[in-house]
């Protein structure tokens, strides 16, 4: 990152991950393939499960790299840094490794979303002068949302983390980011497992003798983004890891550039509802 924290390349996912046996399961698993990046948010109810698997298996806290985010009705300065001591609480973390604001606030919503999301902004930046967080940064957060917060951070975010895959290459935010020095960490790597089954994608696997999800997460890796794949199959979680030891080419990369829209979350940060 920017502030020269180094960021594992990939990392596990943990979304619809809540069940706490299985959670210590696939942590336990993921340790030992090698993963040591934990995406995890207060909105996906399980920050105790990992905070659980995570001491059970006995990692230094060093060798970790713990990410959280604040969620959208925990805005404002008081409330962000309420919302990471909360999770650091839940974590049984005395830090973390990187912080991010959830969504940015929605006009559809907030006639002063830049303003609310100046003031959660500082916060943030109030929990990074304290060293309370070693990094921080935003999720979903459209160039005009970035744009704005230029006007009042001191500090701008060190990472984006954003839905971007093939199918959705959202050109203009990742450009963006690229100018800025903002890493993009990419959220739903594979489309939330919706973009699997696209041929461009089995036909290059096939070449390969790699898996379709296998060709997704390199070609990210070869963008220069952090994935963040998630799933709850053993298997799986050494599947996604083993991306380092084979290379798309750019004939490849443009091949999967040009795949059209083919699934994924595809929510649009400027139109999200909140809810509790
Ligand atoms: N900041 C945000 O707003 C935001 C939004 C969305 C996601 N995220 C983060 O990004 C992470 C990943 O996103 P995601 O969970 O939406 O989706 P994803 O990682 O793109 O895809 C997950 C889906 O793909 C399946 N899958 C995983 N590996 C596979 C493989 N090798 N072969 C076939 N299928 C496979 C999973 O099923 P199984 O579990 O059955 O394997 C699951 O259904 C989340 O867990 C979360 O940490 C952040």
């Amino acid at each position: 990152m920017k502030n020269g924290v180094q960021i594992p390349r990939i990392g596990m996912g943990t979304w619809q991950i809540q069940d706490r046996e299985t959670m210590k399961n696939l942590l336990s698993r993921a340790f030992e393939i090698g993963y040591r990046l934990i995406d995890t948010a207060a909105a996906y109810s399980n920050e105790m499960a990992v905070g659980r698997a995570v001491a059970e298996a006995g990692i230094p806290r060093d060798k970790l790299f713990l990410s959280d985010k604040a969620w959208n009705t925990y805005r404002g300065y008081d409330r962000v840094k309420e919302a990471c001591k909360r999770s650091m609480k839940k974590l049984k973390t005395d830090h973390l490794d990187l912080y991010l604001i959830h969504w940015p606030a929605s006009p559809r919503l907030h006639e002063d979303w830049a303003d609310i999301n100046a003031d959660t902004w500082r916060g943030m930046e109030a929990l990074y002068k304290e060293g309370v967080v070693r990094a921080i940064g935003v999720c979903n957060f459209k160039a005009r949302h970035l744009e704005e917060l230029k006007k009042t951070a001191s500090t701008m975010p060190m990472v984006n983390q954003i839905e971007c895959h093939p199918g959705m290459l959202q050109k203009d935010i990742v450009e963006y980011c690229r100018k800025e020095q903002i890493l993009i960490e990419v959220s739903s790597p594979l489309g939330n497992g919706q973009i699997l089954g696209n041929e461009t994608l089995k036909s290059i696997a096939g070449e390969k003798g790699r898996s379709a999800a296998q060709v997704c997460l390199r070609w990210t890796l070869q963008k220069g983004m952090v994935a963040i794949p998630k799933t709850s199959d053993t298997k799986r979680l050494l599947e996604n890891y083993s991306m380092f030891d084979f290379e798309l080419s750019d004939k490849e990369m443009e091949q999967i550039d040009g795949i059209p829209y083919c699934g994924g979350i595809g929510i649009d940060s400027d139109e999200v509802i909140e809810f509790g």
